[in-house]
């Protein structure tokens, strides 16, 4: 079921308030559901058009971004984040929070402001507030409110954006201890983003806990995952089997590399017999054949300890449990009664599969039963 914001406003003292950032249909589409709310923020600048700072991004920038959200998410609340520019004065900011609103976003995101941030209040929409580091006017991309004059100052506007109608505020590279007097004191909900762990939530942007994003490390952001190393072995091996040929295009689908593996083995069974008047093949008790994940009819490869000979034949189902193993057929000629064999048979694999193929192997004893 999808979140709404009464949802998210009722979390506050009770349950931690979970935010990501996501700009495209796929990773939203993996990340609904997991998280409270997904930013489609402003930081898209940086990490998708790779800019220094915040500052060039337009609305046009935002509002692909977050229709294509919007089209993947079914549970978690949007929030669009106002680009620089884009609240300069009332009219602009409640036209501007409106055609995030018409693109898809549950509510709008926007620094500062608490004037703006009322006007837009005002017209109905719901609105997150933003202190602290403040990327569209501080570039600077340092802890901010460290000292009493400007921890102050962040205060007031904290309380000032509550004032003017905003359900929750973010508060980004502040000391813990004022992170945690806003939250006390300010009825609204409050994200943090390296601001400590009082916060009634958290924020990260995406690049980071994915470890996508190698420009800037903030040191508050924990990487889950590894994503740039690997992609980059992904599109090595790509463009190394491009370059040997084994990647082939099949109209517009790929057909990715097979490599014919160990699949099944019978290891140190006994002849039964050698019937030279059968036509060729190998009998095999059929729960062998089953432990050992072989069909009737299959393709074996028969190997005599004795005498180190080897043939190919196909297998045929004998009585279960007998303990039958007989080669039948001109193979008759190489295997006796009586001698140590080998049954093993093999496989196409394909390439992404490999590393997670198991082989079947079945030890027997001198009466060709199952060694457990
Ligand atoms: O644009 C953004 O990603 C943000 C978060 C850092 C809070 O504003």
């Amino acid at each position: 079921m999808k979140l709404n914001i009464e949802n998210i406003k009722s979390m506050k003292n009770k349950e931690k308030i979970s935010m990501l950032t996501a700009y495209d249909f796929s990773t939203a589409g993996v990340m609904d559901g997991t998280v409270d709310m997904i930013l489609v923020g402003d930081s898209l600048g940086m990490v998708v058009y790779g800019d220094d700072n915040t500052l060039n991004v337009t609305m046009q920038d935002m509002i692909r971004p977050t229709q294509a959200v919007k089209r993947a998410v079914k549970k978690s609340i949007i929030i669009g984040d106002m680009p620089a520019n884009s609240y300069n004065n009332k009219t602009e900011a409640v036209e501007n929070a409106k055609s995030l609103i018409k693109a898809g976003a549950d509510c709008v995101k926007i620094e500062n402001q608490h004037e703006m941030a009322e006007a837009i209040v005002n017209t109905g929409i719901e609105v997150i507030g933003h202190v602290g580091l403040t990327p569209q006017t501080i570039t600077d991309y340092r802890m901010q409110g460290k000292d009493e004059e400007s921890a102050n100052r962040i205060f007031q506007e904290a309380r000032a954006l509550e004032k003017a109608g905003c359900f929750a505020i973010v508060l980004e590279c502040i000391p813990a201890d004022l992170a945690k007097k806003i939250t006390t004191e300010l009825k609204i909900i409050t994200i943090g983003i390296g601001a400590g762990l009082d916060c009634d939530g958290q924020v990260l942007v995406s690049h980071d806990v994915l470890g996508l994003f190698e420009k800037i490390k903030p040191d508050f952001a924990k990487t889950y995952v590894n994503l740039s190393e690997q992609m980059k072995t992904a599109f090595i091996e790509y463009n190394q089997n491009v370059k040997e040929g084994v990647v082939k295009s099949t109209g517009t689908n790929f057909t990715q590399m097979q490599r014919l593996m160990f699949k099944s083995k019978i290891h140190r069974a006994t002849a039964t017999d050698a019937n030279l008047d059968y036509e060729g093949s190998i009998t095999i008790d059929s729960e062998l054949m089953k432990k050992a994940n072989i069909v009737p009819g299959e393709q074996v490869h028969v190997l005599n300890i004795d005498n180190g000979e080897r043939i190919e034949t196909y297998t045929i189902e004998g009585e279960p449990n007998s303990g039958c193993i007989c080669i039948n057929g001109a193979a008759a000629h190489k295997f006796k009664k009586g001698e140590k064999i080998i049954i093993i048979s093999y496989v196409l694999v394909d390439e992404d599969k490999i590393n997670k193929f198991k082989p079947k192997v079945v030890l027997v004893d001198e009466n060709n039963k199952e060694i457990i």
